[in-house]
Formats: C-alpha cells, sequence, structure tokens
C-alpha cells in the first residue's frame, strides 16, 4: 500500500491496542477494493479519550472502531446514535459526518447474528440462547432482538445478571411485542426446554487459552442446531469442537470478528468490502500470532 498526500485514514482506539486485528483485516479489505484509505491502531490512554475522538475530526479522519476500555466513554460523545448503539449504551464504530459531526454506531451486536445468517441459519423466528451476560453477550442479546428472534434465553454463571440483563433490554427493545425473553443460571434448569433451542451463541470467556475449559456441554442441543462460538483465539475451542463431534452446525469466533469488521467497513465507505479477503487477512493474522506464542 503506499501512501500519499490523499490516502484518507480509518484507526482504531484502544488501550492496549496491539492485540487488535482489525489493522491486517481492514487495509486488506481496503487494498481489494481499490480505496485509497489506511486503518491505523491508535492507542488512547482512558483519560485522553475525549481529546482523541475531538481529534478525529481536526485531523479529517473518515472514522474509527473503538474498542476497550472506551467503548462506553465513547458513546457518551456522538452527535448522533444509530439504533443498535443507542440500545447497547456501547459504540465500537464512529464516523465523521461532512458536517464534521459524529455518528456512532455498533457493529459487534450485528456482527455475531450476520455470522450464523452467513453460514446459512436465519435468526428471524428463533428461539436463541445467548450463553454470558457480559458486555459482549449483552450486544448479541440485542442483535438476535434487532434480526427478529422470537424468543431469547440468557444463561449465566451468575443468573442475576443474566435476569437484569434480560428484563432491561425488553424494555429497551420494543420492535417486536411478541419477542419472549427469558433468563437463568449455567448449573440450573433452563428456562425453556434445550430441544427448543435453535440457535446458540457462546460469549463467555471460557475457552480461551487463560481460561480453558466448558461453559456448558454442547450435548445437550439438539441435533440441527446451530452454534456459534464467540471466541477466535485459539481458533478451535473445546466448546467448538465437541458441538462439531455431535454433529451440530458450528461458527467459529473469526466468522463474528469479520462481519463486524465487514459492518463498519460498510459504514464509513458506503460499499460492501470483499469478505474472503478480510477473513483471509484474519486467519494469517491470528495464526502468525499463535505461532509467535
Ligand atoms: P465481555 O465483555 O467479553 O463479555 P465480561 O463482561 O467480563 O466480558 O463477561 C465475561 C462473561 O464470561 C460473563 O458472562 C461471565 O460470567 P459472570 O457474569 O458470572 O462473571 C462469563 N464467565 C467468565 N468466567 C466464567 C467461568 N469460569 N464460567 C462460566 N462463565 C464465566
Amino acid at each position: 500500500m503506499s501512501i500519499t498526500g490523499h490516502t484518507k485514514l480509518v484507526g482504531v482506539m484502544g488501550w492496549p491496542v496491539s492485540h487488535t486485528l482489525s489493522p491486517p483485516m481492514q487495509n486488506a479489505a481496503l487494498r481489494h477494493g481499490g480505496i485509497d484509505a489506511a486503518y491505523v491502531p491508535l492507542a488512547v490512554e482512558p483519560d485522553r479519550i475525549t481529546d482523541a475522538v475531538r481529534g478525529l475530526r481536526a485531523l479529517g479522519y473518515v472514522g474509527s472502531n473503538v474498542t476497550i476500555p472506551h467503548k462506553q466513554a465513547v458513546f457518551a460523545l456522538m452527535d448522533t446514535l444509530t439504533a443498535e448503539a443507542e440500545v447497547i449504551g456501547a459504540v465500537n464504530t464512529i464516523r465523521v459526518e461532512e458536517d464534521g459531526s459524529l455518528t456512532g454506531h455498533n457493529t459487534d451486536c450485528l456482527g455475531a447474528v450476520r455470522a450464523v445468517e452467513t453460514d446459512g441459519t436465519l435468526v428471524r423466528g428463533r428461539t436463541v440462547l445467548v450463553i454470558g451476560a457480559g458486555g459482549a453477550g449483552r450486544g448479541v442479546a440485542a442483535g438476535a432482538a434487532f434480526a427478529g428472534a422470537d424468543r431469547i434465553v440468557i444463561l449465566n454463571r451468575t443468573p442475576e445478571k443474566a435476569q437484569a440483563v434480560a428484563e432491561e433490554l425488553g424494555q429497551r427493545i420494543t420492535l417486536d411485542p411478541s419477542l419472549e425473553w427469558y433468563a437463568g443460571g449455567l448449573d440450573e434448569k433452563p428456562p425453556i426446554p434445550w430441544e427448543d433451542i435453535d440457535v446458540v451463541f457462546q460469549m463467555t470467556s471460557v475457552g480461551m487459552r487463560a481460561t480453558p475449559g466448558l461453559p456448558l456441554d454442547p450435548g445437550v442441543f439438539r441435533p440441527g442446531c446451530h452454534v456459534l462460538e464467540g471466541i477466535y483465539a485459539p481458533l478451535e475451542t473445546e466448546f467448538f469442537r465437541k458441538a462439531r463431534a455431535k454433529g451440530l452446525q458450528v461458527t467459529g469466533g473469526l466468522e463474528m470478528l469479520m462481519e463486524q469488521g465487514a459492518a463498519s467497513f460498510a459504514f464509513w465507505f458506503g460499499q460492501e468490502p470483499n469478505k474472503d479477503v478480510m477473513r483471509q487477512a484474519l486467519r494469517d493474522a491470528v495464526r502468525s500470532r499463535e505461532e509467535e506464542g
């Protein structure tokens, strides 16, 4: 890629930001799309986030992604919010408009839904299970509601958190009055039978290298159920392998990461990126990181 006086800039703000896999993915898509822009990491200390966001406008950036720990702080700094960002209370994508105003969007929430939909399962009308009630679980539960799920069950190690998220989202997302919300604990009898579940989103941190194990045995799900593992490092978690061994349809966390990135790209540039190019760049980045140890 050659950077000239015309090259536009997009960033990703985080602290730390060195772990991000988005630059290789987004730059590969920009190159492939023939767009004269570069995607750069922006290490922003938490107490400088307001200045950094203002700086996007001053520096003429197209926009930026936002990652941990800034997603909530940035939410409060936007001029306009999309419906997704508004409901979730967090922004992972900023777009600088022509008049210099800032629009905040959240593509994390639909990334997981798009990943299973691209793999052949529409979420509309389905019974969805979200495992985990942290930031990721909450976002994906909102995404499933936006996508038109019929019933959403949230199960969490700490059942009170699942209950609180289900109640709050149930009150805030009122698009479909017939949508039913359920909540419970991972060790309890589920609030609806396991056989009723069509799509599962695994959004806990269990299965990462530092925290191996299983949040829930995927053996409980019926054949035909579609499982998305939210973790992408390792590329195949124990949950992923067990679900696949049981014959369930399984989508890996890399697809979710790719879909949120593709949605951000489309939000900035008004055109769809090439997803195969993004996927391949992500795979290469994860593999080279795994080789580095
Ligand atoms: P994120 O923003 O990635 O969702 P988080 O907000 O810290 O991160 O949430 C982590 C999720 O993983 C939570 O649902 C957490 O369950 P608790 O709410 O009970 O803490 C879940 N989690 C973490 N460690 C777990 C474990 N050992 N077993 C089951 N769930 C676990």
